[in-house]
């Protein structure tokens, strides 16, 4: 029977430690979230600015219900263009420096819609090997020949690029500003080298590089999202004005989607006036930073923080045991990283203390030796 396929898929991940379920987290503030009775202190969010629980960016949202009201009723190319799609628009392409900006529904939808309206059968798709799977999604979708070069290493990149360039017609290469779970900074100044070198297009995701100055690399396209440092919600790409264009024309996953609702858009536009006048990102490297002297990890590029422990299973162990002591970190494994480099990922905000840092380092040193 059918059936059996999938309930015997499930009881496959349960035996691997891989299944996953989503527990009901209900936000408190910035920094804290609330699971069946527990308040936790969360290390495991990507709103690195807690812009999502900011008042000035809340009332934005409240104001554009009370004045647009809460759907956008139509795509945008029908009747859901609203007024502050432009201006969000015009802000993230000035913050940015790129001649113009395309604002998606999420980040996911960008790269599934960008990718594909870029490249198809006959191109080529050149990407790190651990880029998002949004981008390989998209990659995937776009039928291009894709190959991947090994992380971070543009020599590897270069090769493939010697011996296969010339095969085909366009070529795309892609990789992220900051690797969403490894938190280190992508080769994007010397990506966009040889893709010049080799008339390609460079394609650099910046979802966790926004607002750190790590990440201010010049680029053909930028893609990136609302989600994470500006507390809302939608995808964006950036960059020149002819690509910007051809992309309003040809990415169907904006064309044939419901426009945002303007509360998300108006919550986005406060974000990024707060993101401009502020250097949150300072902030929260210096915590991310801190945490690796105490747990005497390497330095912080990022507000990502990985503890790669190998099996599924004891990342699961420690999560738990830091969770009963009323910390959140997240357990990542599978598919979400290689077999083998299941992890620990630990996020961190402007907004922590740095009590709250200590406390998380003492607990997960204490684990380290009592854990067996
Ligand atoms: C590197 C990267 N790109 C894209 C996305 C997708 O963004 P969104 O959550 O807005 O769909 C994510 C986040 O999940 C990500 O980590």
């Amino acid at each position: 029977m059918i059936e059996n396929f999938y309930s015997s898929a499930l009881k496959n991940l349960k035996e691997k430690n891989l299944y996953r379920s989503i527990v009901t987290s209900d936000v408190v503030d910035a920094v804290t979230i609330q699971r069946r009775k527990e308040k936790l202190i969360s290390f495991s969010s990507n709103d690195y600015f807690g812009l999502s629980q900011n008042l000035e960016v809340k009332k934005s949202a409240i104001d554009a219900i009370k004045k647009f009201g809460v759907g956008a009723g139509a795509s945008r190319y029908v009747s859901g263009n609203n007024s502050l799609y432009e201006k969000l628009e015009k802000a993230l392409a000035k913050f940015k420096k790129c001649d113009d900006a395309i604002v998606f529904s999420s980040g996911y939808s960008c790269a599934i819609g960008v990718i594909p309206a870029l490249v198809g059968e006959g191109d080529l798709i050149i990407a790190d090997r651990l880029i998002h799977s949004s981008l390989i999604d998209g990659a995937k979708l776009s039928g291009a020949r894709f190959i991947r070069f090994l992380h971070n290493d543009t020599l590897s990149c270069q090769k493939i690029l010697i011996e296969n360039r010339e095969q085909f017609k366009k070529c795309l290469i892609i990789t992220e500003t900051i690797f969403s779970m490894d938190g280190d900074v992508g080769k994007v100044s010397e990506l966009l080298r040889l893709a010049k070198q080799f008339d390609c297009i460079l394609i650099s995701d910046d979802a966790h590089g926004l607002g750190f100055e790590t990440t201010s690399h010049p680029q053909h396209l930028q893609l990136g999202t609302f989600s994470k440092a500006f507390g809302s919600l939608g995808g964006y790409v950036c960059g020149e004005k002819n690509l910007i264009d051809y992309l309003r024309n040809f990415s169907k996953s904006q064309i044939y989607s419901t426009a945002l609702p303007p509360a998300i858009l108006a919550a986005s536009l406060t974000s990024l006036k707060i993101i401009e006048k502020k250097n949150l990102g300072k902030k929260v490297l210096e915590n991310a930073q801190y945490f690796c002297e105490l747990m005497n990890l390497p330095k912080a590029k990022s507000a990502i923080v990985p503890i790669i422990l190998g099996e599924a299973k004891k990342v699961l162990e420690v999560a738990k045991a830091v969770e009963e002591k009323g910390m959140l970190i997240s357990a990542i494994r599978p598919p979400t990283v290689e077999a083998g480099k299941s992890r620990l990922r630990i996020t961190f905000s402007s907004e922590h203390k740095k009590s709250q840092i200590k406390k998380l380092a003492e607990i997960l040193l204490w684990l380290k030796d009592n854990l067996s």
